[in-house]
């Protein structure tokens, strides 16, 4: 079975065709990131109107790479949440009206389900190995989610960032050491030329519970950058190597909070595999440290298919439609879709 899967809910224009939930055909992604850097963050208008352009020219060079046309897919998904609702709309509204138009199956995807079955593209069958229950990390510009997986379709969240999610602290770090955007590469890129300083900054954790807290790190990294004479003006000496310096030291802190608490989870669910997906998921470190520490099976897929991509979204309507999970004909967009929600 062949599906094409539409995924708008941010600031990527993404098309993917997947054979059976795990073969990918071809996974177009034409990146808004330039338009966004200008301003350091996404701006959710320039974003829904720049899928507006790409999103036909994208499909068509997903169907032409992949040597088909519409009559060749058996099926037709598209994210439905959560995301911006102005992005969400035009993947939605394109996806249900080239459905109706040839006649086929229309599935719903949740962002973050896509997420976590970008996993399966990497070959790999999650009911057979590792099999069920499974923890998810789900790691991006939006959210931090710990998700506990007792079956396909079969989610509960278990814990949650109270404050900014990963990337977004990554993106906001980046900025105030005057990187680029996305955020997360640049720091992953300049922390290479830097050495740990000290003191090092904190591993917040929320009592007597898994759920992350980000805020006082990203203080932290503030009143250091200004106490280290990067910010906010940065015309100092050897700032490179300070910027270098903050970002390393950072990196570290965020990865080591993130692994900590997702590794408490795994214990206490005694589950049987770890995935990990979602924008962050594709740096190094984190992906080096989980390697290391990881006590059960690990999953994370390629980098290129952490970030969002159409063919994650293509193979989550798989196993929906295999599990009978599908959404229906009056599909909204929901900007805020929980993945413990029916809708
Ligand atoms: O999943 P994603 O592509 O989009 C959302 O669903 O948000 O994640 C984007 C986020 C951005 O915040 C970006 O800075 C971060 O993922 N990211 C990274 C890396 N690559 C992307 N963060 C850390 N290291 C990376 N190599
Ligand atoms: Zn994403």
């Amino acid at each position: 079975m062949k599906i094409l899967g539409i995924e708008t809910s941010c600031d990527d224009t993404a098309v993917g065709i997947v054979e059976d939930g795990r073969n990918i055909i071809t996974n177009i992604v034409f990146s808004q990131a330039d338009m966004h850097s200008e301003f350091g963050g996404i701006i959710p208008e320039v974003a829904s109107r720049e899928h507006i352009v790409k999103i036909v020219p994208a499909i068509n060079k997903a169907l032409t790479e992949a040597k088909m046309d519409l009559k060749d897919i058996d099926a037709l998904s598209v994210t439905c949440g959560p995301g911006l609702a102005g992005s969400l709309l035009i993947g939605v509204n394109t996806a249900k009206s080239m459905a109706i138009a040839a006649g086929l199956p229309f599935i719903g995807v949740n962002h973050i389900e896509g997420h976590i079955y970008a996993t399966c593209l990497e070959d790999v069958d999650i009911r057979e190995n590792p099999g069920f229950p499974l923890i998810s990390l789900v790691v991006s510009g939006g959210h931090t989610d710990l998700i506990l997986m007792k079956g396909h379709g079969d989610f509960q969240i278990i814990a949650r960032s109270r404050d900014d999610a990963a990337g977004e602290v990554f993106d906001k770090v980046a900025r105030v050491l005057g990187l680029g955007f996305p955020g997360g590469p640049e720091i992953q890129k300049v922390s290479v030329k830097g050495s740990l300083l000290k003191p090092e900054f904190p591993r917040p954790k929320v009592k007597n519970s898994m759920d992350f807290s980000f805020s006082g790190l990203k203080t932290s990294v503030v009143r250091r950058a200004e106490l280290m004479g990067v910010y906010p003006n940065n015309s100092i000496d050897n700032i490179d190597q300070k910027i270098a310096d903050i970002a390393k030291s950072f990196q570290d802190a965020i990865v080591d909070t993130i692994v900590r608490n997702t590794i408490g989870a795994v214990k206490k669910y005694k589950a049987k595999g770890l995935i990990i997906g979602g924008g962050v998921a594709a740096n190094k470190l984190l992906r080096d440290v989980f390697a290391k520490e990881s006590p059960i099976d690990l999953f994370i897929p390629r980098p290129s298919l952490c970030t969002d991509n159409g063919a994650m979204i293509a193979s989550a309507a798989y196993f929906r439609l295999k599990n009978n999970l599908a959404y229906q004909w009056d599909l909204d967009v929901y900007p805020s879709l929980r993945i413990d929600a029916s809708k």
